[in-house]
């Protein structure tokens, strides 16, 4: 899939080490795989849209087929635009399929040309998510080995 652009869209809140799992296999079978933070005007995150750009920027430079790119309204016309044939996305457990399929069946109805290919992080990273990074983060406990280094040292900067 050399020729395949592919797009991991999320909110990244922070980036998470179960996030770089995934761009890391998808960086392996897309040609090309563009990382996505979604500029969501209604939702309140921790981290500013900059702030997460730059975190991911960071924590993906050593792949040199991996871009970090926003995007806002509907995600299949953000594919369109880029000319992408894929959306990527994780599914940690069963209790993800439900959400993502509707999600994935909706696009297909928006844009039946647009494929969402599921793809499985570590199971080491089955239980991880940037929500519960946050609230461990929070309220003081170990997030080392759930976030890259660098994320870590903001989440800690941020939070006390
Ligand atoms: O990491 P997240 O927050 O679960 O990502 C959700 C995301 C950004 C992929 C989803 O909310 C999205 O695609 N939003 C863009 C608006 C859109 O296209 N909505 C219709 C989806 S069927």
């Amino acid at each position: 899939m050399n020729n395949v652009l592919a797009i991991y869209p999320g909110s990244f809140d922070p980036v998470t080490n179960g996030h770089l799992d995934l761009i890391e296999r998808g960086a392996k079978i897309f040609g090309r795989l563009v990382v996505s933070v979604l500029r969501n005007v209604d939702k309140e995150p921790l981290f500013t849209l900059d702030e997460r750009l730059e975190m991911l920027r960071g924590v993906t430079r050593q792949w040199p087929n991996v871009e970090v790119d926003v995007f806002e309204g509907l995600l299949v016309d953000y594919a369109r635009l880029r000319d992408a044939k894929v959306i990527l996305r994780g599914i940690r457990a069963v209790s993800d399929y439900e959400y993502e399929l509707q999600m994935a069946m909706m696009n297909r109805k928006l844009n039946p040309d647009l494929e969402t290919v599921f793809m499985m992080p570590a199971l080491s990273y089955s239980y991880l998510s940037s929500r519960l990074v946050r609230e461990i983060a929070r309220l003081g406990g170990p997030i080392t080995g759930l976030v890259p280094p660098a994320v870590e040292e903001r989440l800690r900067a941020k939070v006390f």
